[in-house]
């Protein structure tokens, strides 16, 4: 039995003015006997303030952790310290970090590592960009970000992973995969931890993320391999973020 999960992924918005009133409207838009676990992953400075704020039964994640313990990294932000803030998820190995930031496969399983050792769940982003898909190269390298997660973790750190699906052409774009899309590449990242754990493969969860949105939500979160979603922009306005949250289908009640 998978439970859907819903995150929210904030990035780098907003100011102190705004991320009050994304508060204020989740207050008002997510209700309380939501089907999903529901969370949101906010910039660093803000998780104290959206802990406070939030009254309903949102969890708290952040987008990136550091895969060192503590010490000599000017900037960086262990997993204890999250921990410390209440945070239960980290988003590890988003697009935007792998392009912008440079951050390997190998890098990004170790930041999930820390992440699951300091007791969080690990939100593993996954996808391929448009070149990749058009040149055939979708699996082999949906495959290597996957498989290095076995390399790296043990088999009970696995339980704490979540994978998200977001190829990189659906970020931001407006332009989701299609349904079939998802669910063919959905059932192939299953099959890729069918192949190191086949009991693993039937729990863990694997989201969809690249422009999810109200209009979307109900036929993407209702597709067999999806458990959930990881959304963007559509999760920086509390009344969308609700209506998503609405559309997760209940496989638990
Ligand atoms: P999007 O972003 O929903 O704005 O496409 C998703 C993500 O980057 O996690």
């Amino acid at each position: 039995m998978r439970k859907q999960v819903i995150l929210g992924n904030w990035k780098m918005n907003g100011n102190f003015a705004e991320i009050k009133s994304l508060c204020e409207s989740l207050n008002r838009a997510v209700s309380d006997d939501a089907k999903a676990d529901v969370a949101v992953c906010v910039p660093f400075v803000y998780v104290d303030y959206v802990r406070a704020n939030v009254i309903k039964k949102i969890g708290l994640g952040a987008q990136n952790v550091s895969e060192h313990d503590n010490g000599a990294y000017t900037g960086e932000i262990s997993a204890s310290m999250l921990k410390d803030l209440s945070c239960e998820y980290v988003i590890v190995g988003h697009s935007e970090r792998r392009t912008l930031f440079q951050e390997s496969n190998q890098l990004v399983a170790k930041k999930a590592k820390k992440a699951i050792a300091s007791g969080m769940k690990a939100i593993v982003c996954v996808g391929e960009t448009l070149a990749e898909r058009n040149e055939g190269e979708l699996e082999r390298v949906l495959t290597a970000q996957v498989e290095i997660l076995f390399d790296v973790l043990s088999e009970k750190e696995l339980e704490e992973v979540i994978i998200a699906y977001e190829p990189v052409w659906a970020i931001g774009t407006g332009l989701a995969a299609t349904p079939e899309q998802v669910q063919s590449v959905h059932k192939f990242i299953r099959s890729v931890v069918t192949k190191s754990n086949e009991l693993l493969a039937k729990s863990i969860r694997i989201v969809y993320g690249g422009s999810l949105k109200p209009s979307n939500a109900k036929t993407l979160l209702a597709l067999e391999d999806v458990d959930g979603g990881l959304i963007g922009g559509a999760s920086l306005k509390g009344e969308d973020f609700g209506e998503i949250i609405n559309q997760a289908k209940c496989i638990t009640c």
